[in-house]
Parts: structure tokens; sequence; C-alpha cells
């Protein structure tokens, strides 16, 4: 009982992420960063030069890729592993942001990542960021949520992210690559980006970091009671 699945989508660099974990922090469930595993493949494809276009490539990709999750007492946040190596930091960079819609194209890949998805949630109490989780992973998530915010203040924000982990990079190029991913994200033939009709679209642009995660903290305790009333009544 209190326990959901809270689905977060939207367009790339909407603080998604940030969001999601604030919101899991508060609510005592977990958080998982469905992006970090597409991002992880991807620097798995790059250092091993597969290419996402060989089928070949994609089935020896997947057969020596093992992603996890791991909370470091020290950070205290759930760090990205790939085949036993920390690579948190690694797939945040623009190398890996430069590729990963790509490889998120592939159906093979996403049929992978979304089973290990949805194996993760399944004891439910999660918070799950991406952008197909309301569609695909957790068709039946009791709160969805779809994230916006204008290209220029999500460019700035990730600006100031990639700044603060020592990658300078210029506001052009970090607007290209946002628009690019979007426009291949909502475009592709496999779960593209969509909002659902039955997601609670929030924009950003024009929130401060606290209200946007208790605006969701406030509709998760919603739905949790309403639950509990419907449980009460039957
Ligand atoms: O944090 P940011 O918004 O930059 O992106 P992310 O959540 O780390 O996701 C990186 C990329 O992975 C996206 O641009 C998508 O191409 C892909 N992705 C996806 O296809 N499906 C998901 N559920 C999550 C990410």
């Amino acid at each position: 009982m209190g326990k959901i699945v809270i689905a977060i989508d939207g367009y790339s660099g909407c603080g998604k992420s940030s969001t999601a974990k604030a919101v899991a922090k508060d609510l005592g469930f977990t958080y998982i960063d469905s992006g970090a595993m597409y991002r992880a493949a991807t620097l798995h494809f790059l250092n091993h030069y597969l290419s996402p276009a060989n089928p070949h490539d994609v089935e020896k990709g997947l057969k020596s890729m093992e992603i996890s999750f791991h909370f470091n007492p020290e950070t205290h946040r759930q760090e990205t592993y790939l085949n036993g190596l920390n690579v948190e930091d690694e797939i945040r960079t623009m190398r890996v942001s430069e590729h990963v819609s790509e490889i998120a194209t592939i159906k093979e890949i996403r049929k992978e990542l979304v089973a290990q998805q949805q194996r993760l949630g399944k004891k439910k109490g999660v918070v799950m960021d991406g952008r197909d989780i309301g569609s695909v992973v957790f068709p039946d998530a009791e709160l969805k949520v779809f994230m916006t915010a204008d290209l220029e203040t999500r460019a700035e924000r990730r600006q100031q992210e990639l700044f603060e982990k020592g990658e300078l990079v210029e506001l052009e190029a970090i607007k290209t690559n946002l628009a690019e991913r979007d426009r291949i994200d909502s475009s592709r033939a496999e779960s593209p980006l969509k909002k659902v009709p039955d997601a609670m679209e929030i924009d950003t642009s024009n929130l401060t970091f606290e209200a946007q995660v208790a605006m969701i903290v406030q509709l998760a305790n919603e739905v949790i009671q309403k639950e509990k009333d419907y449980a009460g009544n039957h």
C-alpha cells in the first residue's frame, strides 16, 4: 500500500532526471534513470567500435553489455555501471549525447532495455524518467507526467550541469544537440517520444526546481490517497 509507479517523460534536458530524483527522495521511492541505460549502451557501442546500423554488431553489443545501478554511499546517489565499471560521469559527456539518440532508435536495444526497466519497477515504489515510460515501459503507471521547457532554458541548464562536471561546451552546440535529439526521439518508428493522453503536462520554463518537485509530489500523494480510500471501501 502507498507504492505506485510514477512515469516522467519529456524532451531532452528539461530537468526530468533531477526532478524525478528529488520526487523519489521525498516519497521514499527508488529513482531509475532509463536515459542512463541508453547512454551506457551508447558508450559500450562507441568503445567497441560497434555500429548500430549493423545487425551483427547490435547482437554482439547486446551480448557483451551488462548495465546496472549501484548506490554510492559517498555521493548518496544511484550510479550507472557498465560491465562492472562506474560510468556515471562518462555517460553524461557530449561524446555520448551526440550518439545516444541513434542508438535509441534500434528495436533490439530498446527491447532489451525496456525488459530490464520493467523488472526494476516490478515492485512499484519507483519514479522512472525517460521518453517512453508512460507509453511503453509502464503504460499502467498510476501517475504520468510529461515535462517540457523552452529550448533556450534547457540549453542553459544543461550548459551549467556540464560546466559543473568540468566540461565547457558552447551554448549553440548544446542547443543543436538537444534539438536534434528531440527530432530523432519524436520521429523514430520504435516507441517515439509523445505525450500520452493520461499524462499531466508540466512546463518548467518558469518554475523553480522546488516548485516542480512539489507539484509532482502533491500529485503523487493525491493518487496514493485515492488508492487508500478505494482499498478502504472494498
Ligand atoms: O538527460 P537528457 O534529457 O539529456 O537525456 P536522457 O534522459 O539521459 O536520455 C538520453 C537519450 O536516450 C534520449 O535523447 C533518447 O534518445 C534516449 N532515451 C530513450 O530513447 N528512451 C528512454 N526511455 C530514455 C532515453
